[in-house]
Parts: structure tokens; C-alpha cells; sequence
């Protein structure tokens, strides 16, 4: 059944025509008790989503969806180990890799491995191959192997390890790591090579030049096993590139790129911060866990999410979702959920192969406040996209400094205020705005906002909040029929990457390219500095 055939679905799609229109002026006007009423606090978590454009009977019909969509079902299948993303085969058990004691057995020895390596470099007794200690670890990976632990070793700077520093390449671009190894002694440098498949072309191009750069300060082979080790699902492959077996995290393909910053991907966290807090972050994570898979619907943060989003892009037209975390902390964490949630659901066909015909994930994005609010926030108060925006605010500070955690609070409730209430012509006159400056001065307001406070960040909240996300991103694939775990659309670029890297060393023809392309390799050729680069 395509998703909006759903009684739920018409029933949201009907009531939408009623209350699209009306502001949350109106709407909170109407209901003053609507922070208490749409607000959920579980553990230490709090979500207010009660500047959302939606009221009682919104929720009521968005639950009955969940319900009809088989929402319980479909998270015992994931839990019972059911291959759930069926395009790949695979099973979807990131869950069992923070599960602590009750963790299956293989990451039960993947993590102690883990623990007994972090206790080698940071206690200095594992030496590069001139005998000096580990100062600087540089993990090469892209995408999952690379978003999520580059996302939270710079959220965890305040339980940064001394004496440790940790890098991350990624791009093909060669000025990410040439302009990473400048900073770096190579006797003192360790190289993680992430990638689940070991295959990943910048990945494998990052890790041979690292592997030369290594080989040539050293002078032999033999320095690899000293500097190199890997987070990898393809034993295979790693022992062909030259890493020990002993060096290497094993993890499962039942674990998705995007989902597994908690497998042994996540060993640059446990470097920069320390295996405990690294365990924290897993328990925290496991805590989001249990609530998401006991909290009744009214009171399920991820499942709230996920509805509110769905109502969002589904039922008011936004097709866009602001993240803004009023943490420089948290600053790259717009970029780990862009690709947990448009790789996830970033989809066109459901999971019977059929063309949706509804939109899907929208296009997510966002900057840490207040920096934002000097530059792209003009167009949320003032332009004509409808934009869904999560705050995301923090009790305390991780970095406290007289008078800063005050002003940025204000700063977060004043945005997500004056969004929702605008200011209209008549309260700009009232405030003193010259009669002709009075069209400039107006705010539409209306737009939907959520906050989430956590009430500090610790590894503990940091993998709550990030396990939220990772449920919300499940539930709305339950919702809109679609396939969560596989991303066939990355594909396409990458073959035809393939073919085009000999035409632009000029090792192929160019004939059956289309002309736009012809062109321009034909143009880029000039410009090619030696035959091999
Ligand atoms: O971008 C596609 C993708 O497959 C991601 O899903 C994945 O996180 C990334 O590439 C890196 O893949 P790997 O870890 O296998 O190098």
C-alpha cells in the first residue's frame, strides 16, 4: 500500500487544510498551556515542541499513522536481528554494538581490544618506528567513517586526553592531507584507515600516500605495522594493503556507514577523549535506545521527532530542516545528520521498488548559533521558504566563561521566539519604527521550531542526542515506506568517476562523453601540471 492511502494519512491530509493556515499566534493564544502540553521530558532530555504549527488532534492523527505504518513491528524485526534493509541483505543492529552487557559477544571482544589499545598509545608503550611515543592520530575515512567520530571528538573537547591529537582526513583533494602531514612528524604520527568496505577511492588514494609518506621517512616496509592500523569490515582487503591482523577493529556489515561511529570506527573518539568516556557516549546512546523502544508514543522523543518532521514536510510544505546548535561544541553536528538523514532517506522509491509519490527527506542543514544568526537566519524571519528548525540548547556550558552561556541561552529562545511570533506592522509603530521603515520591519513569524535541551554535554548526552536522531531517521522510514539502510544513489557518480579519471589524464577518448563534459575536460587538460597527477 503506498503510504498515503492510509486512512491516518487522508484523514492528516484533510485536517492540514484546516489548520495550515493558522499561526502560532493563534494556536498559543488559544491554548496557553501548550509549552506544558507539548513538551517531553525523558531522562534528562527535554523536547519542546510546542512551536510547532499543530495542535492535539495533529498528534493524535500522526500517532494512529505510526500505528498504522506497523511502527511496533518494524522495530522487533529490527531488533530481532531480521535482514530489514532487504535491497542489501542485511540485517540493521547498530543497537547491539552500546548494548554494554548484553552486547552480542564479537563486540564484547572488539571493544576490549579497543580498550587495551587506547591503554597502549595514551600510556605511551606503543612506539613509531624510531622508538618515540604517539603524539598525533590522523584518521583517513569518508562519509560514516569519517562525519560521526570527526562530529564528536570536536564535541568532547572539553574531555580531550592531553598529549593526543587527533586529525581527519577525508577528501580526495589532496591539500586535506598534504596540508594535515605538514603539521606532522611522521615518527611520532599514527594513521587510522577507516572504511567499512576498504574499498572507498578516496580512502584507499589517502591511506597509500599516508603508507609512502611513512615508508619513505622510516625506510622500510616495516614501519607500516608501527603507524597503520584500521576499522574495517574487510579483513581481506586490510591484509592486502600491508596492516597486521593484530592491528585491526573488526566490525560487521550488519553495521551502516552512517550508523557506526559505535563500532570500531569510533576508535579516534576513544584516542582524543579516552576509552571511559568513550563508553559513556555507548551508554548514553544505549539509554536512548530503551526509551525509544519502551516509551509509550506521547512520550517517545524519537518517535515525536520523526512525526513532527513528517507533518512538516508532508502536510505544511517544508521541505527543509534547519539543525542549529547553540554549542560551538556541536558545530559540526548538522554535518553528521545531514548524512544520516539524507543518505537514509533521501529516497524516491519505497520498499516494494515503487515511485513515491510524496516528498521524503528534506534537504537538512544547518550552523552552530549564534553564528548563524549573522548570516543565512535574514532569510528564516524575513523570506519566503518555509524552513523546519531544531534548537538545540545546552544547560550548562562545557567551556564556562563569566557572562558567555547567559547571552548565548537568550540568544537561542530569542531566535526560536521571534520565528514563531514575527512582529507585526502595528507592534514595529508601537516600538517607535518610522512610518515609511514600517514594511521592512515586519516579521511574518510562523515558522515551526523545536528545542532540545540537554542539560550539558557529556559522551553520556552527546550519544543520547545522537541515538535520537538515528530513531527519528528509522521511524520516518517506517513512515514513508522506504528502505533506511542502503544508499544506492551514491553509486552512479562513483562509476562514473571511474570513467572519466583516463579521460582527464588523457589515456581515453573522450567521444562518447556527452559534449558538456567533452568540454570540459578538453578545457581542464591545459591545465594539467605532470602526466600523473
Ligand atoms: O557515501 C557512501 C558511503 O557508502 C557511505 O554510506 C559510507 O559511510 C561511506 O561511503 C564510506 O564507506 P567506507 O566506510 O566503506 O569507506
Amino acid at each position: 500500500m503506498q503510504v498515503p492511502l492510509r486512512p491516518a494519512w487522508l484523514a492528516l491530509a484533510e485536517h492540514a487544510r484546516s489548520i495550515k493556515h493558522r499561526h502560532l499566534r493563534d494556536l498559543f493564544s488559544a491554548d496557553p498551556a501548550r509549552f506544558y502540553r507539548y513538551s517531553i521530558q525523558a531522562d534528562n532530555l527535554l523536547l519542546d515542541y510546542s512551536k510547532q504549527r499543530l495542535d492535539q488532534h495533529t498528534m493524535g492523527l500522526l500517532r494512529q499513522l505510526a500505528e498504522q505504518a506497523g511502527l511496533r513491528t518494524w522495530i522487533e524485526r529490527m531488533r530481532a536481528g531480521e535482514p530489514i534493509n532487504h535491497t542489501e541483505g542485511r540485517p540493521v543492529r547498530h543497537a547491539d554494538l552500546r548494548a554494554g552487557d548484553t552486547a552480542p559477544s564479537e563486540v564484547k571482544a572488539v571493544l576490549a581490544r579497543l580498550a587495551g589499545f587506547c591503554e597502549q598509545i595514551h600510556g605511551g608503550q606503543w612506539r613509531g618506528f624510531s622508538g618515540e611515543r604517539i603524539t598525533d592520530v590522523v584518521n583517513i575515512g569518508i562519509g560514516g567513517s569519517d562525519l560521526g567520530p570527526r562530529m564528536a571528538v570536536h564535541a568532547l573537547a572539553a574531555f580531550q586526553q592531553p598529549d593526543i591529537n587527533v586529525h581527519f582526513v577525508s577528501n580526495l583533494d589532496s591539500a586535506d592531507l598534504a596540508s594535515t602531514l605538514t603539521r606532522l612528524n611522521p615518527r611520532s604520527t599514527l594513521f587510522i584507515v577507516a572504511s567499512k568496505t576498504f574499498t572507498t577511492l578516496e580512502t584507499m588514494a589517502n591511506a597509500g600516500t599516508a603508507r609512502n609518506w611513512i615508508v619513505a621517512a622510516a625506510g622500510n616496509e616495516a614501519a607500516i605495522a608501527r603507524h597503520f592500523v584500521a576499522a574495517s569490515t574487510n579483513l581481506a582487503a586490510t591484509a592486502e594493503f600491508g596492516i597486521a591482523p593484530e592491528n585491526v577493529f573488526e566490525f560487521w556489515d550488519w553495521v551502516g556507514g552512517r550508523f557506526s561511529l559505535w563500532s570500531a570506527i569510533g576508535l579516534p573518539i576513544a584516542l582524543a577523549v579516552g576509552f571511559r568516556h568513550f563508553e559513556q557516549l555507548l551508554a548514553g546512546a544505549h539509554a536512548m535506545d530503551e526509551h525509544f523502544f519502551k516509551a509509550a508514543p506521547d512520550s517517545n522523543l524519537p518517535l515525536t521527532l520523526a512525526l513532527v518532521a513528517l507533518w512538516n514536510t508532508n502536510f505544511l510544505d517544508a521541505h527543509s530542516q534547519g539543525v542549529f546548535p547553540y554549542s560551538h561544541s556541536l558545530a559540526l553536528l548538522p554535518s553528521h545528520l545531514q548524512q544520516l538523514e539524507m543518505e537514509s532517506n533521501g529516497k524516491r522509491a519505497n520498499r516494494d521498488g515503487l515511485a513515491v509519490d510524496y516528498p521524503t527527506n528534506p534537504i537538512l542543514w544547518g550552523a552552530a548559533g549564534t553564528n548563524g544568526q549573522h548570516s543565512f537566519f535574514q532569510l528564516l524571519h524575513q523570506g519566503s521558504e518555509l524552513v523546519a528548525c531544531d534548537f538545540i540548547a545546552l544547560g550548562k556550558s562545557d567551556f564556562p566563561l563569566p557572562g558567555h552561556h547567559s547571552g548565548l541561552l537568550a540568544n537561542c529562545l530569542a531566535q526560536s521566539s521571534a520565528l514563531a511570533f514575527g512582529q507585526t506592522v502595528d507592534e514595529a509603530r508601537v516600538a517607535g519604527i518610522p512610518e515609511h521603515l514600517l514594511p521592512f520591519r515586519r516579521f511574518p513569524g510562523n515558522q515551526p521550531s523545536s528545542t532540545l535541551v540537554l542539560p550539558e554535554l557529556t559522551p553520556f548526552t552527546l550519544g543520547q542526542l545522537i541515538a535520537l536522531y538515528e530513531h527519528k531517521v528509522f521511524c520516518l522510514g517506517v513512515l514513508w515506506n522506504l528502505n533506511s539502510f542502503d544508499q544506492w544513489g551514491v553509486e552512479l557518480g562513483k562509476q562514473l568517476a571511474g570513467k572519466l579519471a583516463p579521460c582527464i589524464r588523457d589515456e581515453a577518448p573522450t567521444d562518447g562523453l556527452d559534449p558538456s563534459t567533452r568540454g570540459l575536460i578538453n578545457h581542464l587538460r591545459r591545465f594539467r601540471s605532470t602526466p600523473h597527477d
